[in-house]
């Protein structure tokens, strides 16, 4: 019996991968196992967008060389590391079978044949098996619509383990989203390293006008997307989001600095006054808008100034999530020729500063949920507590409530808020 194993790191991107590899390998008489030790097959689906990932892969591998001395399991590495180290990998840990780049997920056969022990190339047609996809949620489907990134900002390692900006067909898309409908998946989150940069190859629709068909689409209830680049940002992307119900109120916008110096020096294409602008644009059409957005501190060359301008930016945006880092250098990427490093000690303290400005704007944004009663989309069981019922509000925060676990999964129920903890709400539903 064939069997593999598939631990993932990293972003959405990556966890679709996951999916399609599994998928993929299930139509070729796999079974997929939880347990490392009964695999015949391991796969490790990486991410180098931090040194930390990266670490975290080789210590990894570290163990799977004992475990391989007695279960004489095959090894395959995936993902962005992959795509970033390639024949490395193998110089360093030569028990590692094969190693393969993102753009290779399509292409299972030439690979388990054992026709390139370092896979890296990026095929135009990257051959989505999408009929092969193992699904893991119940409710809800990951669908690509863009791969790659034509954004060359200096910091980031993405342009070089995803390739070229590739779109997909329009109506490739909307099959896809019509088949998982088909199989209960209610909600429908659009995927793409800069997905508001879609433009189909064929007809050159935009970004805008496929929000606006998936929306459309009979059976979609709520419809996500992730990430979206400011530079990028449409009107036909905030009329979409504005005149359809079903596209949730929540906007993840990756600022990366307050400071326009900074963002010039990272090659963003906005500036800071720009950006606010966007924010604006976008609040003016959709009021209830729930922002996220990501940060790095300490990038080469960052003033206390540079910082004061980040802290008065989210200050003035009022971001309701943030995910805030620090800088780490990424092989060959054009940030490392680029001014000073930041002393470490200076970035942590940094960093902490704006964890605290940003957990009182959380705060806040949850505390006004209380004593209202929101449209919860209900996706299962809560994960820390069982006999708790857990969902996702309109604008993307989780919330944990008592109600009748009967109710088919992906129902709509109306959820009154009781109380905001630290991430989540909690609350009761509602007749
Ligand atoms: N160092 C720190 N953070 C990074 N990110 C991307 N590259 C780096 C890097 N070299 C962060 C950005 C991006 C998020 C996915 O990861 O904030 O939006």
């Amino acid at each position: 019996m064939k069997t593999f194993f598939i631990e993932t790191w990293g972003c959405q991107m990556n966890e679709l991968d996951s999916q399609r590899l599994s998928g993929g390998l299930k139509l070729r008489g796999y079974k997929r196992v939880d347990d490392e030790r009964a695999a015949s097959l391991i796969l490790l689906n990486t991410c180098s967008i931090r040194d930390k990932a990266e670490q975290k892969v080789f210590s990894r591998l570290g163990e799977l060389r004992e475990l391989k001395k007695e279960t004489a399991a095959q090894i395959g590495v995936c993902g962005c590391l992959a795509q970033q180290e390639g024949q490395r990998i193998i110089d360093r840990a030569p028990w590692v079978d094969f190693v393969m780049g993102p753009g290779n997920v399509g292409y299972l056969d030439e690979i388990l044949a054992g026709e390139h022990r370092v896979a890296l190339e990026f095929p135009e047609d990257r051959r989505y098996d999408y009929d092969a996809l193992d699904r893991t949620s119940a409710t809800k489907a990951w669908v690509t619509i863009i791969e790659g990134c034509n954004k060359n900002c200096t910091f980031c390692i993405v342009p070089t383990t995803r390739g070229r900006e590739v779109s997909r067909p329009f109506e490739g898309v909307l099959q896809e989203v019509r088949a998982a409908v088909a199989t209960g998946r209610v909600e429908i989150e659009l995927l793409g390293q800069t997905v508001n940069a879609y433009r189909c190859p064929q007809s050159g629709r935009d970004f805008g006008a496929l929000l606006s068909a998936v929306a459309e689409v009979e059976g979609v209830n709520r419809l996500r997307f992730m990430t979206s680049h400011p530079a990028e940002v449409s009107d036909s992307m905030i009329v979409a989001m504005r005149d359809h119900a079903n596209i949730s109120r929540y906007l993840h916008l990756p600022v990366q600095s307050g400071s326009s110096r900074v963002l010039r020096r990272m090659k963003r294409l906005y500036s800071r006054e720009k950006y606010l602008e966007t924010i604006g644009r976008i609040r003016a059409a959709i009021p209830e808008i729930h922002f996220s957005t990501d940060v790095i501190v300490g990038f080469p060359g960052e003033t206390d100034e540079d910082f004061e301008q980040t802290m008065s930016l989210v200050e003035e945006v009022r971001f309701g999530s943030m995910f805030a880092f620090k800088y780490s250098p990424r092989p060959g990427t054009p940030a490392l020729k680029i001014g000073e490093p930041v002393d470490d000690a200076i970035a942590s303290e940094r960093l902490t500063r704006l964890f605290e400005l940003q957990e009182r704007h959380k705060r806040e944004r949850l505390e006004s949920y209380r004593g209202r009663v929101v449209p919860v989309l209900y996706e299962g069981p809560s994960r820390h507590d069982p006999e708790m019922l857990s969902g996702r509000t309109d604008d993307n925060w989780v919330v944990n409530f008592r109600g009748d676990a009967r109710v088919p999964l992906g129902s709509m129920l109306g959820v009154r808020i009781e109380q905001a903890q630290h991430h989540t709400l909690r609350g009761e539903a509602v007749a």
